[in-house]
């Protein structure tokens, strides 16, 4: 069973998992971090970024490769997740621009996969994903029937995420169809997993998640697999768990 923490908000989420990832740097100024898009690992980048300037923590050896990308979108679509990643991420803490890395969503065929699996290989491994929960219960883009050995590829994205992410994009209509993600195989490789999910509308995913069956159907619930996977939620997220 993964380590459950319930938090008051997203911002006492943030403090502590940057905390966390802070310490881990100063101990291991190498540090690879996998980072998840999306609105829910947002209070951690910004944590981590504070804590970075107070106690000038070395970044310049730092890696970070992102779980996943839109297919199709121009390279300089402001929602493109490299420019998230860039936005959200890399200009906050000041990253290196080689330190960073998104699988390629241009040329997104069986390729670009191999050669994302080359890159996290070649950095030594991640030492810790953070992971969003989708409202599917998808993990990256893996969405409910991806297999658990699963390995970096081009996925059709469902209905219901297009719909869940419609908000960063004019319409529903200018959602990608697919993307490129880490197979649930390649996140299990990750050292330590940090899964967030915060308000009501993850609750049902969380606590299929954590409580329901281990099984394909329900990606998150494969951290039930991993021997060091943290989960931190809020009490709205947590509302569907039961004692
Ligand atoms: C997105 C991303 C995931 C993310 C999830 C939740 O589509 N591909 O990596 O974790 O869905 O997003 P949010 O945090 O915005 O709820």
């Amino acid at each position: 069973m993964p380590e459950v923490i319930i938090v008051e908000d997203a911002d006492q989420a943030g403090q502590l998992v940057a905390r966390r990832i802070a310490d881990a740097i100063a101990a291991r100024p190498n540090f690879v971090l996998g980072v998840a898009t999306g609105s829910t690992p947002l209070t951690t980048y910004q944590a981590l970024a504070e804590i970075a300037t107070r106690e000038q923590l070395p970044l310049d050896r730092v890696q970070a490769f992102a779980l996943d990308e839109y297919v199709g979108l121009p390279e300089d679509h402001s929602e493109s997740y490299a420019k998230v990643v860039d936005r959200e991420v890399a200009e906050r803490l000041g990253l290196a621009p080689g330190n960073v890395h998104v699988p390629s969503g241009t040329a997104a065929d069986a390729e670009a996969g191999t050669a994302y699996e080359a890159a996290i290989r070649e950095a030594g491994g991640i030492d810790l994903q953070l992971l969003g929960i989708g409202s599917s219960g998808h993990i990256g883009f893996n969405e409910p029937g991806s297999p658990f050995d699963s390995r970096t590829r081009v996925v059709e994205l469902i209905d219901q995420t297009r719909h869940d992410n419609a908000r960063f994009f004019p319409s529903v209509d200018d959602v990608p169809t697919h993307a490129i993600t880490q197979g649930i195989g390649t996140i299990l490789e990750a050292r330590q997993l940090v899964l967030l999910a915060f308000g009501e509308r993850k609750a049902a995913a969380v606590a299929a998640a954590l409580q329901g069956p281990v099984t394909e159907a329900m990606p998150a619930s494969v951290l039930h697999r991993h021997p060091s996977a943290l989960v931190v939620i809020d009490r709205a997220a947590a509302s569907k768990l039961e004692d």
